[in-house]
């Protein structure tokens, strides 16, 4: 159950997602038909002491191969790889037409500030909670890294621009900023202030990018206990129907950046997977169409997307 205030580490309640996300990029990163690298992401979910997620994810167990590790694989790791594809193009993006600041809410153990080749004068902040930043900073403390990365500990319920200042952030520079695997951990009005906030501190020609589950309207009871078991398999001792706030009530982020006149483009995860030569199985298409995946950008007069 969740509380305004509640707070976690990198084992528990929320901070647990963020370990199933880099253990799809970890299994994603061995494949031989790789759609991107992150050479981090084995490591993180290493350092977190259970293999149960690597060994499930590499089929190397045969109960689990067969059974959670398959539904993971190859039903909910679909839209986990496309979102990875889409935001690392975003990023990329952004940096071609010279955004120089960017900001990684809720960064868990993405590990872009490490893995991506950004061009000289960048500035990358992280948020999340101490202990989540705590735990990546001290896994890959002997790893270099180039850019100029500031962690920010702070709970995005909270003041978190006021924190995000303290470190350094210019608001009248143009960001990229980025919320992968979010929204759905803050309550509805968290969210709207979240945008607001974002908006707030965005100058002319800044962006943002973000993925949002819409409900579960289109997956059946099959499916969520089906998801139930893998991830207690895996050792992921969450439930995510309850760390998760509803989709309804909610402001539509398509809805909330279009009405602040920003121009919103949305992402397609299925046609993006295609566009990389991986099919998309029939199981993982009700999931995917779940998803939403967009980008806005805040005009300076003669931006487009
Ligand atoms: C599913 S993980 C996603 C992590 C990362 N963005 C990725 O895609 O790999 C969710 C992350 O959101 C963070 N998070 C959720 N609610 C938060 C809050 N109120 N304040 C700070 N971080 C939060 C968690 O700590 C966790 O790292």
């Amino acid at each position: 159950m969740r509380t305004d205030d509640d707070s976690w580490d990198i084992t528990e309640s929320v901070g647990a997602t963020a370990i199933g996300v880099a253990a799809m990029r970890a299994y994603e990163t061995g494949r031989e038909d790789a759609v991107f690298q992150d050479p981090y992401a084995g490591k993180l979910v290493g350092a977190v002491g259970s293999d149960s997620w690597t060994r499930m994810l590499r089929g190397q167990d045969e109960d689990l191969r067969e059974t959670g590790g398959a539904f993971i694989r190859g039903v909910m790791g679909y839209f986990l790889i496309a979102r990875t594809l889409y935001f690392d193009r975003y990023f990329a993006d952004a940096m071609e037409v010279g955004v120089r600041q960017f900001v990684i809410l809720a960064s868990g153990l993405d590990a872009r500030a490490y893995r991506m080749q950004w061009p000289s004068g960048s500035v990358v902040f992280e948020l999340d909670l101490p202990k989540v930043l705590e735990f990546k900073a001290n896994a890959l403390a002997d790893d270099p890294i180039e850019v100029d990365r500031r962690e920010v500990p702070v709970d995005l319920r909270q003041d978190w621009p006021k924190a995000l200042r303290d470190k350094g952030f210019d608001p009248s520079k143009p960001t990229a900023w980025l919320a992968e695997g979010l929204l759905r951990y803050l309550p509805g009005e968290a969210q709207d202030r979240l945008l607001a906030n974002v908006a707030e501190l965005s100058a002319p020609g800044s962006r943002m990018a973000l993925n949002i589950g819409t409900g579960e309207r289109a997956v059946s009871d099959e499916f969520r206990k089906r998801r139930a078991e893998a991830l207690a398999q895996a050792g992921l001792r969450v439930d995510l129907e309850q760390l998760w706030y509803p989709w309804e009530g909610r402001t539509d982020p398509r809805t909330w950046f279009a009405m602040h006149s920003w121009l919103v483009r949305e992402g397609d995860p299925v046609a993006l997977l295609e566009a990389h030569g991986r099919t998309v199985p029939e199981a993982a298409l009700p999931d995917m169409g779940n998803h939403i995946l967009m980008t806005a950008i805040r005009p300076r007069g003669d931006d487009t997307l």
